[in-house]
């Protein structure tokens, strides 16, 4: 019961950051488009913070139920006499996990930063371009995310 509420934690947390990132790269960039820079940029920027912070939240649930999940396996193998090597599943899971969530780390701390700076001046041409870098970002992790969900589905 106790494994199965962490799968569900971890799940639920990978719902909201998966589910965000195709909401904003498919649904609300592309209606954003339809307004001039002045009003789009702040728009993005204002979502997009919102958006960030409950990833941030999402990546931490993500992280401490991942690693609890497989240090409990671990121990019941060791206690049991048996010795423990990750499945394949896992192991692809955590490494990429852990790639895109240093892809995340790059678009918060260091793209979102300079769409708030080019917010707060007002220089819309910048802003747009930092939304251009944000958005690739958000598509490699969206690639990403597709393929360790196929994985943990399909590998088991
Ligand atoms: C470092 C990060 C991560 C670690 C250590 C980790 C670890 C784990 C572990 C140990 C399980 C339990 C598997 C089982 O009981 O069969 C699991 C389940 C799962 N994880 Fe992760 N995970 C990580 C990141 C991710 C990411 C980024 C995603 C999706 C994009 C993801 C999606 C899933 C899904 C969908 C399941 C349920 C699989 C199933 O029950 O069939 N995980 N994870």
């Amino acid at each position: 019961m106790f494994y199965a509420s962490l799968k569900l934690l971890h799940v639920l947390a990978i719902v909201v950051w998966i589910g965000g990132m195709v909401f904003a790269h498919f649904f609300l960039r592309p209606a954003a488009l339809q307004l001039p820079p002045p009003q789009r940029v702040p728009l993005m920027h204002a979502a997009l913070q919102r958006f960030f912070a409950a990833v941030l939240v999402c990546i931490g649930v993500v992280l401490v139920t991942g690693l609890w999940m497989i240090g409990r396996v671990a121990k019941d193998s060791v206690q049991a006499g048996l010795s423990f090597a990750m499945p394949l599943d896992w192991m692809i899971m955590s490494v990429l996990g852990l790639v895109m969530m240093a892809i995340f780390g790059h678009i918060r701390f260091a793209l979102f930063k300079r769409l708030t700076r080019a917010t707060a001046a007002q220089d819309w041409p910048a802003g747009a371009a930092a939304l251009g870098s944000i958005r690739t970002g958000v598509s490699v992790n969206l690639a990403l995310g597709a393929l360790i969900i196929a994985a943990a589905v399909l590998m088991t």
